[in-house]
């Protein structure tokens, strides 16, 4: 199972900053969860908010502020304020991290809320300029987003969802994607066993309660995102 750690090893590190990512990485989790958004000049940025203000000392859309504004701001997080690695990081930086490791990388397309101009075919070119395609997953709740992928690439493709969708599997299918993501609240055993009938892999989101990592290591779910990737890791080597 790959134990996705979600915005990092998000409960106990600032989400979505590389020292989160990192300890995510140390605490045995083999995949990674972040989100991208734009900023006003273009660039990839790594935040799970549209809005700057819940993570960082700051206020405003992340698309209003220049990446050199972006990365001038603190984390709210008071005992990493000062961190070099909290600060908001390009996707490049997250790419370099990864690039020689052994990990998944989830890259969710924060493209549900703001429509970003050209944030996939700038996503998937930076993969390809990387040549790690088969590292990456890329997914979001705004299924369009994953047609246009699809278009133009073969990197593999996660359909997030938070309400149920009828007959999904055949729904997944239609679209293309290789997984499909969605809320816990959404999922049973029956689900698990229809999306492995047809050929679709299954990551859980989000999945913090020992009791449900237990029930998705059971089920062969293939893969969970977590805050707890230390706890996951724990629950699963034991
Ligand atoms: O990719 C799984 C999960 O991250 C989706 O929800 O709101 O945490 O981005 P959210
Ligand atoms: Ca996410």
């Amino acid at each position: 199972m790959i134990n996705f750690a979600h915005r990092g090893a998000s409960n106990d590190y600032p989400e979505n900053t590389i020292l989160s990512l990192k300890e995510g990485i140390k605490s045995g989790a083999n995949g990674l969860e972040i989100d991208v958004h734009k900023s006003k000049d273009n660039k990839l940025v790594v935040i799970h908010d549209e809005d700057v203000e819940r993570t960082f000392i700051g206020r405003g859309l992340v698309k209003d502020f220049t990446l050199k504004e972006l990365k001038e701001l603190k984390s709210r997080k008071k005992l990493f304020r000062d961190n070099k690695e909290c600060h908001i990081p390009t996707l490049e930086e997250v790419l370099d991290l990864i690039k020689d490791k052994d990990i998944l990388l989830n890259i969710e397309l924060k493209t549900d809320v703001i429509r970003y101009e050209g944030i996939e075919e700038d996503v998937v070119n930076l993969i390809k300029k990387y040549k790690i395609q088969d590292k990456i997953i890329l997914s979001s709740f705004n299924h369009e987003s994953i047609k246009k992928v699809k278009l133009i690439s073969n990197i593999k493709t996660g359909m997030l969802y938070e309400k149920p969708i009828e007959n999904v599997a055949e729904y997944a299918k239609a679209l293309g994607v290789e997984y499909i993501h969605p809320d816990l609240r959404l999922v049973n055993e029956e689900l698990i066993k229809e999306a492995h009938k047809n050929n679709l892999k299954v990551n859980i989101f989000t999945v913090n309660n020992p009791i449900y990592m237990r029930m998705c290591i059971a089920n062969k779910v293939d893969g969970v995102f977590t805050d707890y990737p230390e706890l996951l890791n724990e629950i699963l080597t034991k």
